[in-house]
């Protein structure tokens, strides 16, 4: 039986994708979602996809077998995210490369992709990752934030560009949250951070889950191309 809606989730594997996944199913939604490596989880209303969000032709061909199966994807999370926290002069061009692949380039081929299925029924929801990095231009993480720089202004403007088709583009900048994300970058810049926030804790799960179900609810309709950041941070 058809489940209320189907959710694409990008980087469902671990970290913040895949509470993400776990929540949605927990909601009664159907949800599919995709990173390089296998899941460790299993649920009848969960299907994976094992491809890198910056190739294009996988990307392709995910959407449309989802779009396929269910007829329809009612909500795109570009979660799937790298970070490389290193200055500008020690940042090899690989790394550059990378970042922008998978945070620029595969929220950019995600969203192509999705909206032709979502233009469809009229409607549909897609929430962007940002970061507090960005707003806060925060030094160390200059080509990371960059990338992330790119992700706002790409939700803002494609926010204006499917309001026509009752789509809503909107993002959410996490402060810092103990994931693999974040496990190299030593305990006193994360202090630092946290210490730029006007509430100054880590973030949780919860938080972000708020920020994204809020998005996503069917009564946010008029609500499109908002970046919320967490803890306080203005861009
Ligand atoms: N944690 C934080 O402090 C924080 C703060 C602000 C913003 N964010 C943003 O939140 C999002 C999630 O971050 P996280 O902390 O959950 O990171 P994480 O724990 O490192 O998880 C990243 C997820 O994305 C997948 N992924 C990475 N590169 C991919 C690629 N090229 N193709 C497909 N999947 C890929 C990973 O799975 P595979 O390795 O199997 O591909 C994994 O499931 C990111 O966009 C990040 O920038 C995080």
């Amino acid at each position: 039986m058809q489940r209320e809606k189907v959710v694409l989730i990008t980087g469902t594997r671990k970290g913040i994708g895949r509470e993400l996944a776990l929540f949605y199913l927990g909601k009664g939604y159907t949800v599919v979602g995709c990173s390089r490596k296998e899941v460790d989880f299993f649920d009848d209303h969960y299907s994976h996809f094992c491809l890198d969000v910056c190739d294009e032709k996988s990307v392709i061909s995910m959407v449309r077998q989802v779009a396929k199966k269910y007829g329809r994807i009612d909500v795109l999370i570009n979660n799937a995210g790298m970070a490389s926290m290193n200055h500008v002069l020690l940042t090899p061009y690989s790394t550059i490369k990378k970042i922008f692949d998978t945070n620029v380039y595969g929220t950019m081929l995600f969203t192509r992709e999705v909206a032709k299925v979502m233009m469809k029924s009229k409607k549909g929801r897609i929430v962007n990752f940002t970061t507090v990095a960005t707003a806060l231009r925060l030094e160390g993480e200059s080509v990371y934030a960059a990338s992330k720089a790119a992700v706002l202004n790409f939700t803002e403007v494609t926010a204006r560009e499917l309001a026509p088709y009752g789509i809503t583009v909107n993002a959410v900048g996490p402060t810092p949250v103990m994931t693999d994300l974040i496990k190299a970058v030593p305990k006193n810049k994360i202090n630092d951070l946290i210490d730029r926030q006007a509430i100054k804790r880590l973030g949780v799960f919860d938080d972000i889950k708020n920020v994204v179900d809020f998005f996503v609810q069917d009564s946010s309709d008029f609500v499109t191309a908002q970046t919320i950041f967490l803890g306080g941070v203005n861009n």
